[in-house]
């Protein structure tokens, strides 16, 4: 099989990439990326000679582009966004033309060559949960509240209108938090590892108790390809970790795992219209298609710690680049 796959060289691309073509040696796979502040081509580095892989750069929003590249593949992964929430809230346009507007440009494509088409999106569509409420399944009524959260709220109706409008082959999953090797550091779990093996403070917004889902991203990796391969057609499937934690719980775990003190904590100003709480139940994909979370929180932890210890040279490069900048201006203003 053919894959186009979008944003292969961020966090959760690159991972996908590199489970494909471990779990199928014939598969051939084409990265169209790019290379925003969040790609990084360092993630595929042991692909370069790899004869099954391609990388393309490019936007996913160029029509020409894209035409040419969908025609060749047999299936569509789309990963390619905006998609860090504090972002959205200091610009919101690029997220609409990327989330949005690019994913259009894709599903127009896929509909011309008549492609199969999986779109990765999230569990924020649904909004923000109570501590009582039950979790969010697949027929949680959209209450998208961040920029971020809308723009792929709205992709998601785009990729469901082309299944109902067009009889595109289409499927969606929406999944919880992920964690694990390459994430990018301005996101909780890297920063706050990162920070402490810098000797910094680990920033906590407001009180700390908001709580999300942990997904490992090898988990969620094992999620899409059972849906690419038998997921129904028109179908929407919700991946979840079985690891709901307030952020304090975490950012307490990175400190027992680093042997630090408590000291480091820092707390600061919350994110606006920050969501309480996300919490996924996974049962249609685990009934349907047998896919089950494998890794534990707590050891899942471990090794994600254990990764940013030995990898060292690869965050510092990314922390010394254009994030930097940004992190600055971001931590200035807290
Ligand atoms: P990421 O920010 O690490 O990577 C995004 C990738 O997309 C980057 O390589 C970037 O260069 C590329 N990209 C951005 N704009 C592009 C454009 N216009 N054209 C082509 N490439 C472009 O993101 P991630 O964390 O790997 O997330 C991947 C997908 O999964 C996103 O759609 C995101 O909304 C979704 N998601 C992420 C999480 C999570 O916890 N990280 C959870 C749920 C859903
Ligand atoms: O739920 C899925 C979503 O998870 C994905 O759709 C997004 O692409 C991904 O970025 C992630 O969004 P979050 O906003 O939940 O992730 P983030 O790591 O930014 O924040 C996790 C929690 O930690 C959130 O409650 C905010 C808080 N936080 C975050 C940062 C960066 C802090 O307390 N301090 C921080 O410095």
């Amino acid at each position: 099989m053919k894959l186009l796959v979008t944003g292969g060289a961020g966090f959760i691309g690159s991972n996908f990439i590199l489970h494909i073509l471990k779990t199928y040696p014939e598969y051939q796979v084409t990265n169209l990326d790019l290379l925003t502040y969040a790609g990084n081509l360092e993630n595929l580095a042991s692909l370069e000679n790899d004869s099954r892989y391609r990388f393309v750069k490019g936007d996913i929003a160029d029509r020409d582009l894209v035409d040419g590249l969908v025609a060749s593949c047999d299936a569509v992964v789309h990963f390619a966004a905006e998609s860090h929430v504090d972002r959205s809230i200091m610009n919101p346009n690029i997220f609409v033309e990327t989330n949005v507007l690019g994913t259009q440009v894709l599903l127009d494509a896929a509909k011309k060559h008549g492609k199969r088409f999986h779109h990765i999106s999230t569990d924020e569509v649904f909004g923000s949960l109570g501590p009582d409420d039950r979790a969010f399944s697949e027929s949680t009524p959209y209450d998208p509240r961040s920029p971020y959260s809308a723009s792929k709220a709205g992709a998601d109706h785009l990729v469901r209108a082309y299944f109902h409008t067009y009889g595109l082959p289409v499927t969606i999953s929406n999944c919880s938090n992920n964690y694990g090797p390459y994430h990018f550091p301005e996101k909780l779990i890297p920063l706050v590892i990162t920070n402490l093996l810098e000797g910094k403070t680990a920033p906590v917004y407001g009180d700390g108790r908001q709580v999300r889902d942990w997904l490992h991203v090898e988990d969620h990796c094992r999620a899409i390809d059972r849906i690419l391969h038998d997921g129904r057609l028109g179908e929407t499937y919700c991946i979840g970790g079985d690891g709901e934690r307030e952020n304090i719980w975490i950012v307490k775990k990175i400190i027992e795992i680093l042997g630090e003190g408590e000291d480091v904590i820092e707390y600061v100003e919350d994110r606006p219209g920050h969501d309480r709480r996300y919490a996924i139940d996974h049962k249609k994909i685990t009934e349907e298609l047998g896919w089950q979370p494998q890794v534990r929180l707590e050891s899942g932890l471990e090794a994600t710690v254990r990764w940013y210890q030995e990898n060292q040279d690869w965050w510092k490069r990314v922390k010394s680049g254009a994030y930097q900048e940004y992190y600055e201006k971001q931590y200035q203003k807290r």
